[in-house]
């Protein structure tokens, strides 16, 4: 835990605008992450009851579109592919979507959450959090996987964490070390070129290299 906690410390110097540090975050080990996970892994076999259960605030589009759709669903093809699961094998698909709610078997699981009274620039800030957890987990041999899969059951985590109303989750995350092994983590997302996100801004006579 005291590797945690080191991580933590220094993932805090993520900066934010006025300093208002807005992330918490939920570390949860042994019994605890045990009692989460079987609660969600229960959840989601039980599509009447997750169903019912809505994001709060949503985290995606309500509705995909292009090009993002079509990014989103190479990588889900990618990993189902190496997963040798084909289109239709629903049950399959189930089961591995599954696997976040046990963290990926990680020894730690975390719940990032922030107070839902804040508008964008804590869910930004909270961002730049996040990713400085992974760096120092990185630097310190350890593995992560942030994970938006337990948005949708936001009232099971507030019930089981005792969060206060105004603490809305952010995403979780798996800490621990990732099985070489297993053939899902040799899974490498492409990018896109940067000519198709940058988009430069001159004067008639400059440009930029
Ligand atoms: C905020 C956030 C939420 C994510 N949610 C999930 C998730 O629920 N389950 C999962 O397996 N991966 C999740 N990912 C991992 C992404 O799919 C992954 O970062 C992306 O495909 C790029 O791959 P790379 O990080 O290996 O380069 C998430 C990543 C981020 C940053």
């Amino acid at each position: 835990m005291s590797q945690v906690r080191e991580i933590l410390e220094v993932a805090a110097y993520a900066p934010s605008g006025g300093n208002v540090q807005p992330w918490k975050v939920h570390v949860l080990v042994g019994a605890a992450k045990e009692r989460l996970s079987s609660a969600l892994c229960a959840l989601h076999d039980d599509p009447v009851r997750a169903a019912l259960l809505r994001e709060d605030p949503p985290y995606h589009a309500p509705e995909w579109f292009e090009p993002y759709r079509s990014r989103r669903r190479r990588l889900g093809w990618a990993l189902y592919g190496l997963l040798g699961i084909e289109r239709g094998e629903r049950e399959r698909m189930h089961s591995q979507h599954a696997r976040n709610y046990s963290f990926f078997d990680a020894p730690i699981g975390l719940i990032f959450t922030v107070d839902r009274r804040f508008q964008r620039g804590a869910w930004l800030e909270c961002g730049m959090f996040l990713q400085n957890v992974m760096l120092a987990a990185r630097a310190r041999g350890l593995d992560t996987c942030a994970q938006a899969a337990f948005n949708q059951f936001h009232t099971i985590i507030a019930e089981h964490l005792s969060l206060p109303s105004e603490e809305a989750v952010v995403c979780g995350m798996s800490l621990g070390h990732a099985d070489p092994g297993r053939i899902e983590n040799t899974l490498r997302s492409e990018r896109v070129p940067v000519d198709d996100f940058v988009h430069v801004h001159t004067g008639p006579d400059e440009s930029v290299a």
